[in-house]
């Protein structure tokens, strides 16, 4: 079943509405909500005193009409008196501060007492909600993250150190201590990398940061179990927050899920302009479902302006649609609205609902009540059909927390960098999946590789298998520079794959703004000049062949991108890094090596995304601009919305899209 329905907080407003809204909800199209996920104060008013028959009514009201309920544990908020307890509850933050109550996830992810409370609510709610009917899954906690820097973590953080290192020796080698003589006699020693003026031993930061992102995994499954000590039968997720979102390990969190749940906010408070890259969405989403390789659902999807202190611009008409059919082409198999109705007090005030604070149905309603309506005639077609990209791009956490300890060029953020060819991609409607280091690679025909960083042998083992099988492999500057323990490794870069690639780097420039290069494509089908800036890795090949070199600066003429054959496969190694036009440039070259195309083409900021249900191709044509374009098609399709055929073209309106099945 397609899941469609919103984040509803019934403790909110009196019951005496709660029917009201089950009904406006059905009327909808709805058949699932979640609830309860910051209700804490409601389930456990005092210390040891529950109370859910406040829940088990509203669970009710929504079945009687045929709406199924996930339930959220509410640990990411927890009541006063819990917090009033002890000063350490609270989490220390990075600049060593420690957080006071009145917002949430101001918690110790590793507070013993925290746990023992939390295991204890949820183990009360388990055993009241295990057997319900109608409760049909759980959401652990609500977007995990907020690293914790106190005592109680250090502590912790030298447990995590003496399991995966055993001898204090040990880690002062990986960590390479003897620099400024940091050399630790006594696990005691060892200090959390709080906030300073520069970077901290960078062996010690990573770890810090593995051992952080463990914790929260641990905290997850903590709760995981108790669930699942209670049934079998029903679903457990978390709510995960899109590609952007840097301080856990995504892949180790989601080990422990079901499947993945993420909440897809696309214009936020502080975005007051109104444009929007709609890649940014479906790179989230194409993470996401990356995570687990399996379709996920969108426990919060976009439903009105959102604010908190200011208030954004509302969606405009067609963008809700539009945004969650987005979320649907990109894998959801499920979409609910954060949130049902907006609140009338609280940090969220602003942050508007389905429904506005009057609680009467106005056009975002009607909006979402047409696209209830639409999934009832196409949702049982969609659901459980998967995505086929041809083309990966591999991502990596610990990539991602050694850039934050060293982001090594102002200029440089690795996420900007994997966006600006994942864009490309986009841009030319060719299915894109991101997947980790230890995912297989069989199967593609494209595989990029940007800025990995800390590069294992587990890793490069694995690219070399996908080349020697013949895929068309891309590195791009910062390669192997780092070891799994963010030293930096003792040969030429780029380290373990130098000679996958071909090329040795013989020096490597980060640029200042006012001594940015250019690159000359000198293939012979391959001509043309950009300007490249942040980092210049200048090669040297050893059996690559030249396809661009640098325009100027003591390095003009020497060789920016090249390309090496191994095995039976190709790896082109991009030492540099440019603008739009260069990404589209060069992916325009990728797909031609790799023989991929389009399926179809579409004017600018038209996007064609698809899902496959065996041998059916489902299209999804999304007009992400406010003009009206015409989409011409290859041959005729079936809109399956309508059940009519459409031979040539597709006129979509603003902000309009299609599904054809072909
Ligand atoms: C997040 C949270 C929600 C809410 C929304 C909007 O995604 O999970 O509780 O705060 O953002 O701010
Ligand atoms: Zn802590």
């Amino acid at each position: 079943m397609f899941y469609f329905g919103a984040d509803y907080y019934p403790e909110h407003w009196p019951e005496t509405r709660w029917f009201e809204d089950a009904r406006l909800m059905a009327e909808a199209g709805f058949n699932i909500v979640r609830m309860a996920e910051f209700a804490w104060s409601f389930m456990e008013p005092e210390d040891g005193k529950f109370e859910f028959a406040w829940l088990d009514r509203a669970i009710e009201t929504l079945a009687a009409q045929d709406i199924h309920v996930v339930l959220g544990t509410p640990t990411a908020s927890p009541p006063p008196w819990l917090m009033a307890k002890q000063e350490d509850l609270f989490l220390v933050r990075e600049d060593g501060v420690r957080a006071t109550y009145g917002l949430r996830r101001e918690y110790c992810i590793n507070n013993p007492l925290y746990h023992q409370h939390t295991e204890r609510i949820v183990t009360k709610m388990a055993e009241h909600f295990a057997n319900h009917s109608d409760v049909i899954g759980w959401q652990i906690d609500n977007e995990f993250g907020n690293r914790c820097y106190c005592e109680i973590c250090r502590k912790g953080f030298l447990g995590w150190l003496q399991k995966r290192y055993q001898s204090l020796e040990e880690v002062n080698d990986v960590w390479g201590t003897a620099f400024w003589s940091h050399i630790y006699t006594d696990w005691s020693q060892i200090p959390v990398p709080l906030k300073r003026e520069v970077a901290h031993n960078p062996g010690l930061h990573l770890d810090y940061k593995r051992f952080m992102s463990d914790s929260f995994r641990q905290y997850q499954k903590l709760q995981i179990d108790i669930i699942r000590q209670q049934t079998e039968e029903q679903f457990i997720t978390h709510n995960l927050m899109g590609f952007g979102f840097d301080q856990l390990n995504y892949y180790d969190n989601a080990e422990d899920l079901d499947f993945v749940s993420w909440d897809n906010y696309k214009r936020m408070q502080w975005d007051m302009n109104a444009a929007i890259d709609p890649s940014s969405a479906a790179l989230s989403a194409d993470t996401m479902r990356g995570l687990k390789k399996k379709n996920f659902w969108v426990m919060e999807q976009q439903s009105g302006g959102g604010g908190w202190d200011i208030v954004a611009i509302p969606p405009k008409p067609g963008e809700l649609r539009l945004w969650t059919y987005q979320s649907v082409a990109h894998g959801a198999d499920a979409i609910l609205y954060f949130r049902w109705r907006t609140c009338r007090t609280g940090t969220e005030q602003y942050w508007h609902g389905v429904l506005d604070h009057y609680g009467i149905p106005g056009r975002r309603y009607e909006e979402v009540s047409h696209v209830g309506m639409e999934l009832q005639i196409i949702g049982k077609a969609i659901h459980g059909s998967q995505v086929r990209a041809p083309v990966a791009i591999m991502q990596s956490y610990d990539t991602r927390f050694a850039f934050q300890v060293q982001p090594t060029n102002p200029r440089f953020g690795y996420e900007a960098h994997i966006h600006d060819f994942y864009r490309a991609f986009f841009h030319h409607n060719i299915p894109v999946d991101i997947v980790s280091e230890k995912d297989e690679l069989e199967g593609y025909k494209l595989v990029l590789v940007p800025a990995m960083y800390v590069l294992t042998e587990e890793t490069v083992s694995n690219l070399e298998r996908f080349v020697d099988s013949g895929g068309l492999l891309v590195f791009t500057p910062r390669t192997g520079v780092k070891d799994e323990t963010n030293k930096v490794v003792n040969m030429k870069l780029p380290g373990l794959v130098t000679k996958l690639a071909g090329v040795e780097v013989e020096e490597y420039v980060s640029m200042p703004e006012d001594e940015d290069n250019q690159v000359n494509f000198e293939l012979l089908n391959l001509k043309g000049m950009f300007p490249v800036s942040v980092w210049a890795d200048v090669l040297k090949p050893t059996t690559a062949q030249i396809v661009a070199r640098y325009g100027s600066d003591y390095y003009a003429g020497c060789a920016a991108v090249t390309i090496n054959e191994f095995e039976s496969g190709e790896v082109i190694y991009i030492g540099t890094m440019g603008d739009e036009a260069f990404y589209g440039y060069v992916v325009e070259w990728l797909l031609e090596l790799s023989g991929l195309e389009p399926f179809l083409y579409t004017p600018g900021g038209v996007e064609v995304a698809e899902r496959w249900q065996g041998d059916q191709r489902i299209l999804f044509i999304l007009n992400h601009t406010a003009e009206e374009v015409v989409v011409h098609l290859p041959f005729g399709m079936t809109n399956l919305l309508t059940n009519e055929g459409i031979e040539e073209s597709v006129p979509l309106a603003p902000f309009d899209l299609c599904v054809l099945g072909a």
